[in-house]
This record gives C-alpha cells, sequence and structure tokens, in this order.
C-alpha cells in the first residue's frame, strides 16, 4: 500500500531488524537524502553529517568490527553513556519491555543468554542491510544540536517508509566509535552518533511486527490552561 500522509507514514515506520536481499537503487536513496535536507534545526544550523556505507566498505566496516568484538570486547572507549547509567522507572522498564518483546520475536527465553548475545550482535551486521548510514556531527556541538540529529534522522526514516524502504536507528555502534570512524573516514573532530541500517523489509519477519506500545499521552503531555 503506498504511503499517501504523515499521519501513514508515521504509524508504518517501525524499527527494521531483517531485510531481504535486494539492493537499494542508490538514486532512490539519494532522493530521500535530498528531501531530508528541509529537516528543521535551531538557526537553521543543520548540524547532521552522514556517511553512507555500501559494498566492499559496508563489509569492510562488519568485518573489522566482528575481529575487534572477538579480540576484546570493549576495548573502545565510547564518546557517549547510550542510556544515564541507573536509569530510573519509567524509562527503564520500557526499556526492558522492548528488550523482552524483540527477543520473544525471535523466540529467545530469558535464560539463553547466548542467543540473546548473537540477536545483539547482529547490530554489527546492520541487521543484513545492503546500506548502512553513520550519522555524526562535530564534537563541539551540544544538546539542542544533537535534539537536531534526531529530527533529521525520522525525517530520513519516513521518507524512507515513503519510497517503500525500511530502517532501524542503532546506537550500538557507539560502542565502536574508533573502527567506525576509522573505515568510515569520519573526521577526528566529529562524534559519531548511530548508525541507520536501510534496505528492503522482509516483510514476513516476525521481528519486523511484533507490537512495541508506547506510554498512554498522560504519561508524557500536559496540558494547562488555568
Ligand atoms: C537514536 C536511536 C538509536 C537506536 N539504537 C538501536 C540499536 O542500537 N539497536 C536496535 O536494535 N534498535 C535501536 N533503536 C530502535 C529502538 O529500539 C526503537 O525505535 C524503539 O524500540 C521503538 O520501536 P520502533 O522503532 O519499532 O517503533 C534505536 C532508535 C533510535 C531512535
Amino acid at each position: 500500500m503506498p504511503i499517501t500522509s504523515v499521519s501513514e507514514a508515521v504509524a508504518a515506520r517501525r524499527s527494521i531488524r531483517m531485510f531481504t536481499e535486494e539492493p537499494v537503487d542508490r538514486a532512490l536513496l539519494e532522493t530521500v537524502l535530498e528531501k531530508a535536507r528541509q529537516a528543521p534545526s535551531g538557526g537553521n544550523v543543520q548540524p547532521w553529517h552522514a556517511t553512507v556505507l555500501t559494498g566492499a566498505r559496508l563489509e569492510r566496516l562488519k568485518q573489522e568490527t566482528r575481529a575487534v568484538m572477538m579480540r576484546a570486547p570493549g576495548a573502545e572507549a565510547p564518546e557517549y553513556d547510550i542510556y544515564p547509567p541507573d536509569l530510573p522507572d519509567p524509562w527503564r522498564a520500557r526499556r526492558g519491555a522492548n528488550g523482552e518483546a524483540m527477543y520473544n520475536a525471535l523466540g529467545i527465553p530469558r535464560e539463553d543468554k547466548g542467543r540473546r548475545m548473537a540477536a545483539v550482535a547482529r547490530n554489527f551486521e546492520f541487521f543484513g542491510a545492503p546500506v548502512g548510514l553513520l550519522v555524526h556531527t562535530p564534537h563541539f556541538m551540544g544538546k539542542p544540536q544533537w535534539a537536531d540529529l534526531g529530527m533529521w534522522l525520522q525525517t530520513v526514516m519516513l521518507l524512507l517508509v515513503e519510497a517503500g524502504l525500511g530502517s532501524c536507528a542503532q546506537e550500538a555502534w557507539s560502542v565502536y566509535p574508533q573502527t567506525v570512524k576509522r573505515v568510515g573516514e569520519i573526521p577526528d573532530d566529529h562524534v559519531f552518533f548511530c548508525g541507520l541500517a536501510i534496505g528492503h523489509p522482509d516483510r514476513t519477519a516476525g521481528l519486523n511486527q511484533f507490537p512495541n506500545p508506547r506510554a498512554p499521552l498522560a504519561e508524557t503531555i500536559r496540558f494547562l490552561d488555568d
């Protein structure tokens, strides 16, 4: 079903972690990125930078990351914390529920740590996607500019849905910033934020279909009018 409204694109977008073998048309991807230039940013600063990896370069990143993981997992110093240390509820509980829903879709029970770890490691294969996009920005950018990166990312993700493609944002890659930056030729004075796996969604995969409910509106939004 073609996407004909913003509401449809927002509702249809979800993280895609299983892709078909079909390659992504370069011109289509360029059109998406061209359109995403229209994303808003404070002061129209447009702090987003991205490096798109395909083909041999993508394979090289996967291979070199695999080598680091095998040799010395956790050897690279992340440039930021993915989550605040000791994330309290309700945020912690939401994170846990997301993980459980994902492992459930894969049929991996809590006690099967090996298969759970293998599922997490698929992050470093870009979930089999034919395109891996790396998002980065100069180190001196602050929190408002990082928020702008998020707005740009969501714009890209919605346009990908409209184009019949799927994606999954991936902070997981931030665990291996040195390898990502070396292979992606990302400037030293940039901080690497996240990856974005891009490809044609495998629409039959349970991993692309599990429910991932959101908190009721009243938990996050207040209206004050007195
Ligand atoms: C900035 C960002 C980073 C993310 N990093 C990862 C990741 O490393 N691995 C992963 O499997 N999902 C990752 N996700 C996907 C989230 O888990 C997902 O967006 C959330 O659970 C909501 O589900 P949905 O995208 O399917 O609606 C990330 C999402 C965002 C926005």
